[in-house]
């Protein structure tokens, strides 16, 4: 399935320097590790879980699992028997076996430039032991969940650990959701408490974060659900005003100064004074994070856990609408998300690395906390936007912390790439050593742009492949290893099985296109959908019996090589030909003109479908009748007549998640001039919509 040797035409091969050093230092060496962690898996993860601490040790076999619907209820345990902690495996392990107490986990990065602040491991654990302490005296006991609502702060991942340690489970929902999403998502899950903050700033924008989780809460009160408490976090707010009235006092909490936080490392790290919000204040329910955690003991026991014990909730969007509870246990995850962090950014130990996502999704999860973290790494952890104050801020960020392994979104990319390089350029870089991205098919023009502007070829991309529900990446080069093919996410990690199935659920060999499924599991797979197992059955296992379906397209070239080609729901079919909007939208991009496109499918009564296309122009270029046609032709050149496009629109904006993917749902309707555009609560910017309507291509409907 893996070729013996590395293709040596139309790839691309890491620089010499960084082979002397890595993990897995060619293809020769992935190829054998890989088909040991295939034959055999209990010794592969075995050694690996020797570097972790155990409470006790696990009995059995490594995996034991069923992926086949007709044979009974699906499941997955990994490593049935061991109890551990992953607080404790991140933190005290780090702290007194490996000695790395005064070492940087977290260089935090405000929002506005110069407001910064840094936190050692061993000032990690020591808060998040109070905090740990703080959720045991509000009644927060093993396995309950709690929701945390918070902005980039290093508090969120105070928060996460603090519940990891006692063994409750996390739900985080991004503080770019609206309160309805908040309740939805706390109803859900029955999170007893809430963690949030008064507010951040996201560029110029000020969010009221506290008043929009108080909306939150009545919503769930007026559902007859109560969450118990609420704690916040002063972020913007200066620490000696906080509240340290009691629970239950009536009278507005008094602000006076508390005393422990002047040693706060923590405080008064955000430096201009801005507009600080008015929170509002429930005696009920709201409790100030700094007068409890202030007054709680810097000693913890963590909470012993099973290995299949939830260790955390990750909402995700369904194909119905309704979000998805994507559960994750604690050994199987922790091993995955460690390994993967080490191996895929071939982690070094004087690495600063820095992921840009928002923990608020499954990428800071494991790529901010837990994976770098477990490695003992160094972080950035990055509050502000990519643009703000201006568009060289990410690389600014770079040479200020000597930032080596960078990983970031295609869409970030692409936003920047309209800027030209001299916002790069303008800065040195040299640190960068590998450069990942996630999210999304990197369409070859922004991959190159990565790899010639910013790492100035001098560092391999990594393209990695996951979803939020396997945990960590499982398609993916390694940096030293795998030769790169510029859009490709190249091989399976290891332990991860992928095929690719035809309509008749066939495997295909060789060459071929269709739908990407994996045959059996690896450590970080999820679990369950949050208290619907059904759910988790016929979302991913029943299409296929045996398989877990990711609900990608998949191309496999004559090398092996993995190319994912977007959402099967985002496939189209144009007079019985199959087509991905991605490959359409790659195609347009290339066009000098274009800084962005978005492609969808529209009825059409003879082909079935047809290609409606939106594209974003770049700065200071117009749209007119001749650019229309440059790209009709750029199309019908780069994947032939088939695909050409029967309508092209201007679009300025694009309807996009706060996570940057680009709500193809929604550009369908618009494409068809439906204005019943269902749950559109997630958008980043809810103005782009009219102005697509008013643009509309075709005037047929
Ligand atoms: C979907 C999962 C994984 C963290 C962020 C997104 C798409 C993700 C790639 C990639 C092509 C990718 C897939 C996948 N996707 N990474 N490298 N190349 N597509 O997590 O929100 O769960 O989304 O993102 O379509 O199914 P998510």
């Amino acid at each position: 399935m893996i070729p013996d040797k590395a293709p040596r035409e139309d790839v691309l091969y890491a620089a010499g320097d960084l082979k002397k050093e890595a993990h897995v230092p060619s293809f020769e060496k992935y190829k054998e590790l890989y088909i040991k962690s295939i034959d055999n898996p209990d010794e592969f993860w075995g050694d690996i879980a020797k570097d972790f601490y155990w409470k006790t040790k696990h009995t059995g076999q490594f995996l034991d699992y069923n992926f086949d619907v007709t044979k009974g209820e699906i499941f997955v345990k990994c490593m049935e028997g061991a109890t551990t902690n992953i607080c404790y495996n991140v933190l005290d392990r780090n702290v007194h076996e490996k000695k790395l107490g005064d070492k940087v986990a977290f260089y935090w990065e405000g929002n506005e430039p110069g407001d910064e602040s840094t936190v050692t491991y061993r000032e990690l654990l020591q808060q998040v032991c109070r905090l740990a302490n703080v959720l045991k005296s509000q009644g927060v006991k093993k396995g309950d969940r709690v929701s945390i609502y918070m902005p980039m702060v290093v508090e969120l991942v105070v928060a996460m650990l603090a519940c990891v340690r006692i063994g409750a489970v996390h739900s985080i929902v991004f503080a770019g959701f609206s309160a309805e999403s908040l309740c939805e998502r706390i109803l859900d899950s029955q999170c007893c408490l809430l963690i949030t903050a008064d507010g951040f700033y996201r560029g110029d924008k000020l969010i009221n974060l506290k008043v929009i989780a108080d909306e939150a809460l009545h919503k769930c009160r007026d559902k007859g659900y109560l969450v118990q408490r609420c704690i916040m976090l002063r972020h913007l707010s200066k620490v000696e005003e906080a509240e340290v009235a009691p629970l239950g006092s009536q009278s507005p909490p008094a602000k006076r100064p508390c005393p422990d936080l002047q040693q706060d490392p923590q405080r008064d790290r955000v430096k201009k004074t801005r507009p600080v919000p008015q929170v509002p204040w429930n005696p009920e329910v709201d409790l100030c994070w700094h007068s409890l955690v202030c007054v709680a003991s810097e000693e913890c026991e963590p909470e012993w856990c099973d290995s299949e014990d939830p260790l955390f909730i990750l909402y995700t969007s369904g194909s119905t609408g309704k979000p998805k509870g994507v559960l994750h246990t604690v050994s199987g995850y922790m091993l995955y998300v460690a390994t993967t962090f080490k191996l895929v950014f071939d982690y070094q130990p004087s690495d600063v690395y820095w992921c840009t996502a928002d923990i608020g999704w499954i990428t800071g999860h494991s790529y901010i906390t837990y994976g770098p973290l477990a490695n003992g790494a160094t972080s950035v952890l990055f509050e502000g936007l990519p643009t703000y104050p201006d568009v060289s801020r990410m690389w600014e960020i770079v040479d200020k912390y000597s930032v080596t392994k960078f990983y970031t979104a295609p869409t970030a990319i692409r936003l920047l790439m309209k800027y030209g390089s001299e916002p790069v350029t303008r800065c040195k870089r040299t640190s960068l050593k590998v450069l990942g991205t996630v999210g999304e098919p990197i369409n070859p023009e922004a991959w190159q742009w990565y790899y010639t502007v910013v790492g100035e070829k001098r560092c391999p991309v990594v393209d990695t492949f996951w979803q939020t529900e396997t945990g960590g990446h499982v398609l993916t080069p390694l940096p030293a290893a795998t030769p790169m093919k510029p859009g490709s996410a190249t091989f399976p990690f290891f332990g991860v099985v992928p095929a690719i199935l035809n309509e008749s659920g066939e495997e295909l060999e060789g060459p071929s296109e269709g739908y990407l499924v994996f045959k059996q599991p690896w450590p970080g797979v999820m679990r369950t959908v949050y208290g619907n197992h059904q759910r988790f059955e016929t979302t991913y296992f029943k299409k296929f019996p045996g398989y877990y379906v990711t609900g990608d397209g998949c191309r496999r070239d004559k090398d092996g090589y993995y190319w994912i080609t977007g959402r099967i729901d985002d496939m189209l079919n144009v007079s019985g030909h199959l087509l991905s909007t991605a490959e359409v939208e790659s195609a347009l991009v290339e066009h000098e003109a274009v800084a962005e496109a978005a492609v969808v499918g529209r009825p059409h009564p003879v082909k079935g479908e047809s290609l409606y296309c939106f594209v974003s122009l770049r700065d200071g270029v117009t749209y007119n009748r001749s650019l229309e046609a440059q790209l009709r032709k750029q199309v019908r050149e780069k994947i032939g007549a088939i695909a050409t496009p029967d309508y092209i629109q201007n679009a300025p904006g694009l309807p996009k998640t706060r996570s940057g993917k680009i709500m193809r749902r929604v550009l369908r309707k618009i494409a068809n001039n439906e204005r019943d555009l269902g749950d559109v609560s997630t958008l980043a910017d809810p103005s782009v919509i009219e102005q697509l309507f008013e643009n509309r291509s075709c005037s047929d409907v």
